[in-house]
């Protein structure tokens, strides 16, 4: 294995620098990946710029990558080298330097594996297993929704959610995990990705980019709704959400919190968890982790049934890196999923 190199996070809000770094030997229940896909999430360029949680530094950031097995620590019998896989970055691992996705060879913990078969690219089993785990925690067992058959429909069950935000990675597995599970699904989007939603199934898409009054008009005309979960996780959004809510009162699931939160009307509740935790950390949940990682996930990957935004494989390896968490804080990600590969020069 040729020597390893990451993107470090030294200091609170320093831009990357690559360097080489220490090549890892896995140890109980760890592999090492040869990382041939980085899947960028929104949540990386507000840890580098705005210091959202409290990490160690020198930091090693990236949730998700896609790339294939080089080693196998002691234990692991389930995967072997030369298995392609997705991983994401959950549990101990999280915090912990060598489990970086911004890295060319990272270490992964048994647990947070999904092998690809054939059918499945690397970009689309990143570029899903994270963010569908968190539709599958907020809606299933934060919001109390029913859980979807693998690879069909249920049935009309009566009830109508909505989906603020259609277009953005979350938004669009939301979508199409609430239409599967028998929900009618009122969502948003921007026009320019009009098309990609609709392929989600939604029954009603609302141009959320429409001035404020006319679009919080559309959106309760289209109500009531049995359920609201907010896939964008912004100040506007959870002003709009509270303005939504604020004659009858009521509570909505969100991705994030906002400085604004403080400002919601007495009557509206506004509720949010680190999702993927809830689903793979929490011993209550096990049930849905095992049902989530070894059947619902690979099997609806190896259908194609549940799909990614478009992929953006940006070039420049390494290099690229931080131009990517710029973008991200610039807001200029729509309607894709970014991904960079670490092994390029
Ligand atoms: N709590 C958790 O466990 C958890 C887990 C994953 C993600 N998150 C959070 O969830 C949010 C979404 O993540 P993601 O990866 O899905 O993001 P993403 O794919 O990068 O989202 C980009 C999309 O957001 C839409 N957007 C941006 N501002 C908007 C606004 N004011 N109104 C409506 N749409 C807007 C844009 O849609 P248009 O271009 O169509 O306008 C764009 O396509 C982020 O805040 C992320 O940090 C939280």
């Amino acid at each position: 294995m040729e020597m390893n190199k990451a993107a470090i996070l030294k200091t609170p809000r320093a831009l990357l620098e690559i360097e080489q770094i220490e090549t890892w030997l896995p140890g109980v229940g760890e592999v090492v990946v040869r990382n041939e896909a980085i899947a960028f999430n929104p949540i990386e360029a507000k840890i580098q710029r705005l210091e959202m949680f409290d990490i160690e530094y020198p930091a090693v950031l990236g949730y998700t990558f896609g790339g294939t097995i080089e080693s196998v620590g002691p234990g692991v019998d389930s995967f072997k080298s030369g298995d392609r896989v997705a991983v994401a970055r959950w549990g101990r691992a999280a915090s912990d330097i060598r489990f970086g996705a911004f890295q060319k060879y990272p270490l992964a913990l048994e647990e947070n594996l999904v092998k690809l078969d054939a059918q499945t690219s690397l970009h689309e089993g990143c570029g899903v297993m994270a963010n569908l785990a968190t539709v599958v925690a907020a809606l299933s067992i934060c919001m109390n929704l029913g859980y979807p058959p693998i690879n069909a429909r249920a049935n009309r069950n009566g009830k109508k959610i909505l989906i603020y935000g259609g277009s953005s990675s979350v938004g669009g597995l939301a979508v199409q995990y609430a239409v599967d599970a028998g929900y009618e699904v009122v969502t948003t989007s921007s026009l320019a990705n009009w098309s990609l939603v609709q392929r989600r199934d939604a029954s009603c898409i609302i141009e959320h980019t429409k001035p404020k009054e006319e679009l919080l008009e559309s959106i309760k005309m289209h109500g009531p709704y049995d359920g609201i979960f907010d896939a964008i996780g912004s100040p506007e959004v959870t002003s709009l959400l509270g303005e939504l809510l604020a004659g009858n009162g009521g509570t909505f699931w969100s991705t994030s919190p906002t400085p604004v939160d403080k400002d919601l009307p007495k009557n509206v509740k506004k509720e949010w968890a680190s999702y993927s935790d809830v689903l793979v950390g929490q011993e209550a949940n096990q049930e849905a982790k095992m049902w989530y990682l070894h059947e619902y996930l690979p099997e609806s990957l190896s259908s194609g049934r549940i799909f990614s935004n478009p992929s953006d494989i940006v070039p420049g390896g390494l290099g690229s890196v931080q131009n990517v968490l710029d973008t991200f804080m610039d807001g200029k990600i729509s309607g894709k999923k970014v991904f960079v590969n670490p092994q390029e020069h």
